[in-house]
């Protein structure tokens, strides 16, 4: 790909776009070992030897994180008073990240974050029904009649009921533990499910979206890149 000089370093997060300019200018920027003074030069991206203040910039993008969003951050880019996921992955170099999908702010679990629109598009899409995986601790005892509820579809107040979904009992009691597998991304589709069987969310978290499985070496606000593998399943 051929792109301005000043964006290409402006895309890897070296400065504002003015900022790079300016230090283009002053000589700042080299090219295949030639200084280039001008902000307009036109850098292939895949051939192109980079060099800005003597260290090697190499040009992504796209970037993809795989973050275990812990309770407490919003699932949103930018806000004036609440942290946001995107400023829990600081090794991000573009400004355009973005969750894929919402988690609730008290929600945990799998959060990809990318800039990266298409892929996005294909695991929120609603026609395709991506499967998304959910551990939950709910307050009352989770029952058979439960199981088969969720299976025929829930009346979560919408004009339609919800998409059959699985309900896998863990542990029965005061305090139920499950597993919950929904194709859909309706707001607080979870928590409106079991109200709808009369029952409370006290813990939430997603587990699988799709087939980018959490990496449960994360802790919560921990992240890492996602790996080759999981690459080459998804794009
Ligand atoms: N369903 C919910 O109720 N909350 C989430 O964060 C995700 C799914």
């Amino acid at each position: 790909m051929k792109l301005r000089l000043d964006k290409f370093l402006a895309d890897m997060g070296l400065g504002t776009r003015s900022e790079v300019k300016k230090a283009i200018r002053k000589g700042l920027a080299q090219v295949n070992a030639q200084t280039i003074r001008e902000p307009e030069y036109k850098v292939d991206t895949e051939a192109d030897q980079v060099l800005f203040g003597g260290q090697p910039a190499a040009y992504r993008e796209f970037e993809y994180y795989m973050l275990n969003k812990p309770a407490g951050v919003i699932s949103a880019t930018e806000d004036t008073k609440e942290r946001c996921v995107v400023d829990l992955i600081e090794s991000r170099m573009r400004k355009d990240l973005f969750p894929v999908g919402r988690l609730d702010k008290d929600t945990e679990g799998l959060l990809l974050i990318t800039n990266d629109g298409d892929l996005a598009h294909r695991l929120l899409s609603p026609k395709k029904h991506v499967d998304k995986v959910y551990f939950a601790r709910i307050r009352g005892r989770v029952t058979e009649e439960d199981v088969e509820c969720f299976r025929q579809g829930v009346d979560i107040g919408e004009k339609k009921r919800t998409l059959p979904s699985e309900l896998r009992i863990l542990e029965a009691g005061e305090i139920s533990e499950i597993e919950l597998t929904i194709r859909e991304g309706k707001f607080h589709q979870v928590k409106r499910m079991f109200q709808a069987a009369g029952k409370e969310v006290l813990y939430l978290k997603r587990l699988r979206m799709g087939p980018l499985v959490l990496d449960e070496s994360l802790k919560p606000g921990e992240y890492r890149t996602l790996n080759t593998q999981e690459m080459d399943i998804l794009c």
